[in-house]
Order: C-alpha cells, then structure tokens, then sequence
C-alpha cells in the first residue's frame, strides 16, 4: 500500500520571513494530521521554514544539491551543509533545472547518486516537453530521463526515490494532464522500474504529479491507481490552496 505523499516546491517565490510565515501557518493547519507533506524553499528560506515547522511532521526539501562534497564550486549548495540545517530531502532533475539551467540526465545522475550515499530522499523529476510529446517521443524521453537518472542505484536504495512526473506544458500553463493520461504514463514509468529493477520495487514506488496540481483537480488525479502524490507549484504558495490539496480526500 503505498502512502500518499503531497509536496510543494516552492520555486524562487517567498523571502525567509514569507517563507517562515507560510511555514509556520501551514504546520498549525496540518497538527495532528499524519500525511506525508513536504515543502522545498530556496535555500535562504531553509533555516527559517526547518524551525517554523519544528515538531510537526512537514519535511523540508531543498529544491537541488550539488554532486560534490565541498570546494570550488561558486553558488552551489552541498548536502554538508543541507544535512547541518537538518535537511536530508532534495528534489532533483526538476524541468526549470532541466531546461532553464541546461542540467543533463548525466548531472542529474550524479546528483541522485551523491544525494543518496549521503542519506537524502530524492524526489527525481522527469517529464516531457510539448514538441517531444507531439513527435511521438514520450517514452523515449521518459525512458531516458527514468534510465539515465538511476543509473548506479541500487535496488535498496529504491526506497529513498520518489519520482515526480511533470510534463513541462503542464508546469503554471493552467493545463493539467487529465487523470486518466497522466495514469497511464505513471504506469509506463512503473514498468520501466520493474524492468530496471523488478515488480515489488516497482509496486512500492511512489510517483507524484505535478503541473497544475490545485484544489479542484486534484481529487480526480489522485483517485487514480497509479497517481500516489502531487508535487505542487503555484498552488503551494497559500494555506489556503495547499491544504486542500494536502487534505484531497476529506
Ligand atoms: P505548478 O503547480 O505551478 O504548475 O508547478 C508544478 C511544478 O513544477 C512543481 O515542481
């Protein structure tokens, strides 16, 4: 039985004292309810939002992590520094990192790999572009995106990733994949992980969401069999969006 898990990825959006407030206002909405919620502030906001939350269940998640230990890297973040703030979770291969900043299924690789032998959670992003969904490309892309990320994982370590399906025309356009296709390409996605791995990793694995996830679509989506979570955007900015969201099924 897998648990849901509803995470917000709080982008370039809030500064450390909207961050905390938001923080701070979400943990007292979600006291004594015992769902998986997660959220990722930039990094500034990280200190602030890991105390508002401090003694709820909430995890905080940086939105990505360098692949090295520590040195010359101008503008990076290492888990080091991650895991002193008492953060051990990191979304990764994210579309904006992807195909704003250039990242490769290689880096983003290399990062899974790091964050793992150093005790995170990933949640691997992975998702197609309009044009490679319209050439026919989808799987390949996925493929690739799924294969080349894992590469190196080992089958135990399966338990510290979640993937997070976003296909990018879906990502703050308004347009969500509906149910029923956004279902069956998590189904391709879980048949590449029993094929990579085999059925029970595949049977066990949560696979999130994510393009504009909100508070009246998101029951539908999660109702589906292979749909476990949501990796929500815009709609995570606000208690007001988010709970219902996180509270999808009361
Ligand atoms: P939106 O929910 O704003 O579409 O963003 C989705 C997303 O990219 C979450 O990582």
């Amino acid at each position: 039985m897998r648990k849901p898990y509803i995470a917000g990825n709080w982008k370039m959006n809030l500064t450390p004292s909207e961050a905390a407030k938001l923080a701070t206002e979400l943990a007292a909405a979600l006291k004594g309810n015992d769902r998986k919620v997660m959220v990722a502030p930039s990094f500034v906001s990280i200190p602030a939002v890991v105390n508002a939350v401090k003694g709820s269940n909430i995890i905080v998640a940086a939105q990505n992590v360098n692949d090295h230990k520590s040195g010359a890297f101008t503008g990076e973040v290492s888990t080091s520094q991650l895991a002193d703030l008492g953060v051990k979770d990191v979304i990764l291969g994210h579309s904006e990192r992807r195909h704003i900043y250039g990242e490769s299924n290689e880096l983003i690789n290399s990062k899974v790999l790091f964050a793992l032998e150093n005790g995170f959670d990933v949640v691997l992003c992975v998702g197609e572009t309009l044009d490679e969904r319209e050439s026919g490309n989808l799987e390949k892309v996925l493929g690739d995106q799924v294969t080349i990320g894992l590469k190196g994982v080992a089958k135990e370590q399966m338990s510290h990733i979640t993937i997070a399906y976003e296909p990018v025309w879906a990502i703050g356009t308004g347009k969500t994949a509906t149910p029923e296709d956004a279902d069956s390409t998590h189904k391709v996605i879980r048949k590449m992980i029993a094929g990579l791995y085999d059925e029970s990793v595949a049977e066990d694995l949560i696979i999130q969401y994510g393009g504009s996830v909100n508070a009246s679509n998101v029951k539908a989506l999660m109702a589906k069999e292979n749909i476990d979570g949501a990796l929500v955007g815009g709609a995570s900015l606000s208690v007001e969006k988010f709970l219902p969201i996180v509270n999808f099924d009361k």
